[in-house]
């Protein structure tokens, strides 16, 4: 295999630009020194030369000088509905082959009700839904307590509590009030599903007639080919159920080393079957690439029918702490490996070379 010089791309927490109005949670997506040196570690164990660039306009002058085969990118990005498309805009403009999803892909996965408009297009099972844009806007009557309402275009839990849970117009109103304050963006007001909180980390990419079979079309078969599933990973949330029935952005940073992750989850083989080829189906619709992972719902009150509530096509990547590593753990794949079916999927997408590890 030839060694590459692969430019890995990262909003590191100590770069993050300072200004008074940040709130207490306003960087929780970007990621530590720590994450970003163990993936660049990962990618020099694949064989390769790494080095850390920060993703925002200093790439300009520093990628033309460092001449990257290609970039690894995990950018959050900064500011703006589109952040996590902007430095793969930038790099299309420079035309520098990147890894995980494009533009459009990244810009629509981070706008939840978008994508659920798209997941409802295709009849994929989200809960209904409401975005609310102004604090005395109707509820839709249809739509009943109690109901959860997030930020459009958050991640990491920001923003979601217990107090995401409401039962009545008078809470509805009050975390309204909360989300249009404190994100200045508009409000997801979904169905409450109450049950257990899985899920589904993949790498690779779509082959031939992908995905192909939608909910309405039960006669064609189901083809995943080509895309690699991790074991489903469940967050119990049962030590915490009189603080936190969801999984809020307090557990997820605050008390994520006290959290049991049960992976592979307690899930019969139907079920599994089933996430997995929900997951292929949602990274096919929404047109991601390399890598993803789908969170779903599974209604407690509906024989665990499970619902989509989010997709990430920009999944974390912290050693022992993020979802998909997690996952992969609990296949014997370790961070090193992860990191490299990855970078190996877009470089075989790109047909820069044969990767090593063949996809399966
Ligand atoms: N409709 C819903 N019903 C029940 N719980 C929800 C719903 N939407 C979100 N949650 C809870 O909030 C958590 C975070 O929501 P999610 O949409 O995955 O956003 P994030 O980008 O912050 O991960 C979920 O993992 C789940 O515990
Ligand atoms: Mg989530």
């Amino acid at each position: 295999m030839t060694k590459l010089k692969v430019a890995l791309l990262a909003n590191a927490k100590e770069n993050a630009p300072k200004f008074d109005e940040a709130s207490e949670d306003q960087w929780d997506d970007l990621d530590s020194i720590k994450t970003i040196m163990s993936i660049v570690e990962a990618i020099k164990s694949g064989g390769h030369d790494c080095e850390f660039l920060e993703g925002n306009l200093s790439l300009v002058e520093n990628l033309p000088k460092f001449q990257p085969d290609i970039c690894f990118n995990i950018c959050e990005g900064h500011f703006g509905d589109g952040r996590e498309a902007q430095i793969p805009a930038l790099l299309e403009m420079m035309r520098i082959p990147y890894t995980g999803s494009k533009v459009m892909t990244l810009a629509l996965s981070l706008d939840k009700p978008m994508t659920k408009r798209i997941l409802f297009w295709h009849e994929l099972p989200t809960p209904e839904f409401q975005v609310f844009e102004r604090m005395n806007e109707p509820r839709n009557e249809d739509l009943r307590f109690p109901l959860f309402v997030k930020p459009s275009r958050e991640g990491t839990g920001m923003g979601v509590s217990e107090k995401s849970i409401v039962n009545n117009e008078e809470e509805l109103r009050e975390q309204l009030e909360i989300i249009f304050k404190k994100y200045k963006q508009p409000a997801l007001a979904e169905r409450y599903i109450e049950g257990r909180e899985v899920t589904v980390g993949l790498v690779g990419n779509l082959e031939g007639p992908a995905a192909r079979r939608l909910p309405h079309d039960e006669n064609l078969p189901r083809i995943q080919k080509g895309l690699h599933f991790f074991p489903p990973m469940e967050v119990d949330l049962e030590p915490f159920k009189d603080s936190d029935k969801v999984y809020s952005n307090r557990l997820k940073v605050d008390l994520a080393d006290q959290l049991n992750y049960v992976c592979p989850a307690p899930l019969d083989d139907v079920m599994v079957e089933d996430l997995n080829w929900l997951a292929a189906a949602v990274f096919r619709v929404t047109g991601a690439l390399d890598v993803s992972r789908v969170d779903f719902r599974l209604d407690a009150s509906n024989n665990w029918k499970p619902y989509i509530l989010e997709t990430n096509p920009l999944p974390g990547l912290s050693p022992g702490i993020s979802d998909i590593v997690i996952e992969a753990a609990a296949e014997g794949i370790d961070h090193h490996e992860l990191v490299n079916m990855i970078l190996n999927a877009a470089l075989k997408r790109y047909g820069i070379e044969k990767p090593t590890r063949i996809m399966p």
